[in-house]
């Protein structure tokens, strides 16, 4: 059961294409966790920073900034967090310095692939054990708001990889114990969210397959967001009415015929989301959050069709 999901995972990834609206989607689970009264934390991994346009708040800036009394923000640049890792290891100031400043860190932390994804996740993980600055909250959930770059499968592959290749150390022990996390289905989840179009159902069904062949794993559940809605029978009255109704129809057509390519390799609960006529901002975050706690409801009475 989806809810009684939501209530317990100590991490959730919410990942998919660019643009497809992860962010929304990370900011309506987080309303939906706060209104659970869960300490949740959503961590957003992106150059550009966008989730505090979603509650109306100021940019974090790398601070964790409060959006209600249960949820609240980061946004995290992974270097910062590998440098921090390096600080705490070596805890004399002038062997940090040098290590930081040496090129061989520069390069090991900026080339080494899936080295800042495992460093985010083992971030993450230390914080929900306690392990973080005075004066932060401990969080019972964390959502992280993953990136768009490279392949959404690869941010939950990159720990396995890099404890397959790094065995001790600092690196390798938290590569390894955010490894086992993401493999816990007990405490960690992932969100896929898509849109009902060509190239992002096929991304959806592409991460679908490698999180079941690679990790054994499947998401919670997958989104389809900004459905266009379905097109009323009447006619219109002038030509340029015409011309929207067509697009309508041709839209709903696309969004009819992905979302059953999609259904063709995904049984799970799938939470589909309409197109709403607002802007990035609180109101489009409540929106989605009605439609979330409906279909929530008809999944727990079973009239959710799907899952
Ligand atoms: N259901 C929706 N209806 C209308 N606009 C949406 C919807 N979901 C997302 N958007 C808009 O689409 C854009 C991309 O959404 P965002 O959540 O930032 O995507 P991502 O994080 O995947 O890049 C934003 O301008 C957002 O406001
Ligand atoms: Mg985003």
């Amino acid at each position: 059961m989806i809810a009684g999901r939501l209530e317990k995972l100590q991490l959730i990834v919410v990942t998919g294409k660019g643009g497809v609206g992860k962010s929304s989607v990370t900011a309506m689970l987080g309303r939906l966790l706060s209104g659970m009264r869960r300490k949740t934390l959503l961590i957003e991994v992106d150059p550009r920073e966008n989730l505090h346009h979603l509650f109306d708040i100021p940019p974090s800036g790398g601070d964790v900034v409060e959006v209600d009394p249960f949820l609240k923000i980061q946004h995290l640049e992974p270097r910062s967090i590998i440098d921090d890792l390096v600080r705490e290891k070596l805890k004399v100031g002038f062997l940090v310095k040098r290590v930081l400043a040496s090129p061989v860190h520069q390069h090991f932390t900026a080339g080494a692939p899936g080295i800042k994804e495992a460093a985010v996740f083992g971030r993450a993980l230390r914080w929900l054990e306690g392990h973080h600055p005075r004066g932060i909250e401990t969080p019972e959930c964390i959502i992280l708001d993953a990136p768009a770059t490279g392949h959404g499968v690869s941010w939950l592959l990159a720990a396995q990889l890099v404890s397959d290749v790094v065995k001790s150390g600092p690196i390798g022990e938290m590569a390894a114990d955010v490894a086992a996390f993401l493999g816990d289905e007990a405490r960690s989840g992932t969100v896929v969210v898509g849109m009902a179009e060509e190239m992002p159902v096929e991304e959806t069904r592409e991460l679908i397959e490698a999180m079941k062949t690679r990790m054994q794993r499947r998401p919670e559940f997958v989104v389809l967001n900004a459905l266009y809605p379905p097109v009323p029978d009447e006619g219109t009255d002038s030509e340029a009415d015409d011309f929207l109704h067509d697009l309508w129809i041709r839209r709903r057509q696309i969004n009819e015929s992905e979302r059953a390519r999609l259904a063709a390799v995904w049984e799970g609960p799938l939470l589909e989301l309409p197109l709403l006529p607002m802007d990035p901002g609180p109101a489009l975050v409540g929106r989605l959050g009605v439609e979330l706690s409906r279909w929530l409801s008809r999944q727990a009475s079973g009239r959710g069709g799907r899952g």
